[in-house]
């Protein structure tokens, strides 16, 4: 099923508009995006807040409608895409239930494919692990932390290997250890498993870390103002991001691309699009 077509985007976004209509008259949060996600992709959105970011990963996990436009999810419809569980979604909320253990969230994806009680048990206390919840298996989500409780979001996101996770600010709620921690595990993850990743963040350091391209949104209404390829020293393979990634003078120029992107519009600072003044 998959092997053969590496072709087929992860996300197709056409012409995509949201309209919302409120007591107060209509509220246009997206206006005719265009984004193309490729399989294996790791793609950021980033832009001020009440830009539609959100809006924009609502409708690609088709959890609302565009109000025109086309949306595809690995040549399959939102709909289509969300019943075979295409993608793992880790959002601004983490979303758990409070019935279950943190063990018993995390091994809820496993649970709805059916996959064996020895097996999942395994997965779980894998992906624990690599959250760093192993002990914290047997307790509830409100017994946690808000970080704690995104972690566990995380690894149930990730429990089926999907070839495309969806997060919208998954590590907002996180210090600052923790949350360089995760993206060196989500940058490793998605290297390995190839999964294509579309991220939401304010932060633009965390964004060029984690990112083949950040696409840069303005607000009212929400478009996409550019699109920034993160070109990171000889070797930009995700793969080979480590810390010291953080450090090197191709991570700060990237830096800046982006934060002259997110202030477009502002002539003196970065001059004509595509002009390089670093
Ligand atoms: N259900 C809704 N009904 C009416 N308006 C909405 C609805 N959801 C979002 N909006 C509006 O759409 C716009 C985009 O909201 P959205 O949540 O997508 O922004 P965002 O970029 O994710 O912001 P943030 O960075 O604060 O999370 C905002 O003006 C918001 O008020
Ligand atoms: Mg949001």
């Amino acid at each position: 099923m998959t092997d053969a077509t590496p072709a087929i985007a992860a996300v197709e976004i056409s012409g995509v508009d949201k309209v919302f209509e409120t007591r107060s008259g209509q509220v246009q949060a997206l206006d005719s995006i265009g984004l193309t996600v490729a399989a294996g992709e790791f793609v950021s959105l980033i832009g001020p807040s009440g830009c539609g970011k959100s809006t924009l990963m609502r409708l690609v996990a088709d959890l609302d409608q565009p109000s025109s436009g086309s949306l595809s999810v690995f040549g399959k419809s939102a709909k289509q895409a969300r019943l075979d569980q295409e993608y793992g979604i880790a959002f601004q909320q983490a979303g758990l239930l409070p019935w279950r253990t943190v063990e018993g969230n995390v091994a809820l994806p496993l649970e709805l494919h059916g996959a064996a009680s020895a097996a999942r048990t395994a997965r779980v206390a894998e992906l624990l692990d690599m959250v760093g919840l192993s002990d914290f298996a047997d307790r509830y989500p409100d017994q946690l932390s808000g970080g704690m409780q995104q972690r566990v979001a995380i690894a149930r996101a990730l429990a089926e290997q999907p070839r495309l996770l969806l997060m919208d600010e998954p590590f907002g709620a996180l210090d600052e250890m923790t949350r360089e921690k995760m993206q060196t595990e989500l940058v490793r993850i998605s290297a390995e498993t190839g999964a294509a990743v579309v991220f939401v963040t304010h932060s633009i350091p965390e964004a060029v870390f984690l990112s083949d391209r950040v696409v840069v949104m303005s607000p009212r209404p929400g478009r996409i103002q550019e699109i920034v390829p993160m070109r990171l020293g000889a070797d930009a393979q995700r793969a080979a991001r480590t810390e010291e990634l953080r450090e090197e003078r191709g991570f700060f120029d990237m830096v800046t691309a982006v934060r002259e992107a997110l202030h477009g519009g502002s002539p003196v600072a970065a001059g004509p699009r595509g002009v390089e003044n670093r």
